[in-house]
């Protein structure tokens, strides 16, 4: 057994409905021995995204559910402290699905290298998963022409903001929605969108149709419910609706039910549902591409950063619930 002692956070409890702290066990243990071909890590970032709270839930999905008194999943960046695999050194960065815990022990194979030249913790944000998610809902799923209009919901999030700014890069028409005039404010004078528009205000559907005066081509959709439902109204005919994710339903224990379906039938659309993970040959170019767009200066990105693995499931909660601007981070 190796001398370093850890700290992981374990779920607890299947919440139903909105997560609560006490689903979460934080507990110390030990870490094995460095095998063969293994490292000793120690965990830098951790990455806080929405699909982890249906990892809580013990339902049917593209991938199992955590199991009770197992560690949360999550992306990590860590720094190699113990090596014994030739292809890596001590302290040399990796990336790699080590979940929510200060340390781990790991086979070289199920972890990679990541890009020195890229800031650490965005391989977790623009240059990582939510940046190759914007790129594949955008241009593979959306088909996304220069000249036209794109809507994006949860647009000051990780996602949502990468994907105005990639529209924007693309020689479209940006518009985001988000919740709350700051995150607005910085959607467009941060981030360059041409409009955002704030979903809790009173006259969201009036702002919407100022805002998309041509209509909408590609419907970037966060956040499905009542705001997807809206969206349906403004689609021009044959348009795309690239559907990432619902995270408006993720805390719900009753179903939205859309009042708009017999649109996609009126103005013939596609509506098409994606997972990243699915697009795997993808990623080598598309974080090719993030980075060079980061260097440049043509993409910005906002990080909110708790301090400290046992700060995890307060910061995953918030944000849940709209607290984070940009990525949500956990440094360790
Ligand atoms: N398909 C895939 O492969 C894939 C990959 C990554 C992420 N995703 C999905 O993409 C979406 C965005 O992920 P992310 O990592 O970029 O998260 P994020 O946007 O950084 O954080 C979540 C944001 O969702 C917004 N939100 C929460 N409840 C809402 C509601 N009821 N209505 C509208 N907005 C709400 C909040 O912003 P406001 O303050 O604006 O409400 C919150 O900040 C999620 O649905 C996630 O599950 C899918």
């Amino acid at each position: 057994m190796s001398a370093v002692r850890n700290v992981q956070v374990r779920l607890r409890n299947r919440p139903q409905g909105w997560p609560q702290l006490t689903d979460f066990d934080i507990v110390e243990s030990s870490l094995p021995q460095v095998g063969d071909g293994e490292l000793l890590l120690r965990h830098r970032w951790l990455s806080l995204d929405p699909y982890m709270r249906g990892r809580m839930n013990d339902a049917p999905s593209y991938v199992p559910p955590v199991a009770l008194g197992d560690v949360m999943c999550g992306e990590v960046i860590a720094e190699v402290l113990e090596s014994n695999n030739e292809r890596f050194a001590v302290g040399d960065r990796v990336y790699g699905d080590l979940g929510w815990q200060q340390y781990s022990v790991r086979h070289g194979k199920t972890v990679r290298k990541v890009d020195p030249r890229v800031p650490e913790s965005a391989n977790l944000g623009a240059v990582g998963m939510p940046g190759v998610t914007a790129c594949v809902g955008l241009l593979v799923i959306g088909q996304t022409q220069a000249g036209q209009t794109v809507v994006v919901s949860g647009a000051m999030g990780a996602v949502g903001s990468m994907v105005g700014q990639i529209a924007k890069i693309k020689g479209c028409r940006a518009v985001g929605i988000a919740g709350g005039p700051e995150k607005c404010r910085i959607v467009t004078a941060e981030l360059g969108f041409d409009a955002c528009i704030d979903y809790k205000a009173a006259d969201f559907r009036e702002q919407l149709k100022a805002a998309t005066p041509q209509g909408v081509d590609v419907y970037f959709d966060n956040v499905g419910g009542e705001i997807s439902d809206t969206l349906l109204t403004r689609m021009n005919d044959f348009g795309r609706v690239s559907v990432c994710g619902l995270i408006s339903h993720y805390n719900e224990t009753e179903a939205y039910r859309m009042k708009n379906m017999r649109l996609i039938l009126v103005k013939r659309l596609k509506m098409q549902g994606f997972i990243v993970f699915d697009h795997r040959d993808y990623y080598p170019t598309a974080l090719k591409e993030l980075a060079q767009w980061v260097a440049e200066g043509k993409i910005r990105y906002r990080e909110t950063i708790a301090e400290g693995l046992r700060a995890a499931p307060e910061a995953f909660i918030g944000m849940l619930r709209g607290a984070n601007i940009g990525k949500q981070l956990v440094r360790l």
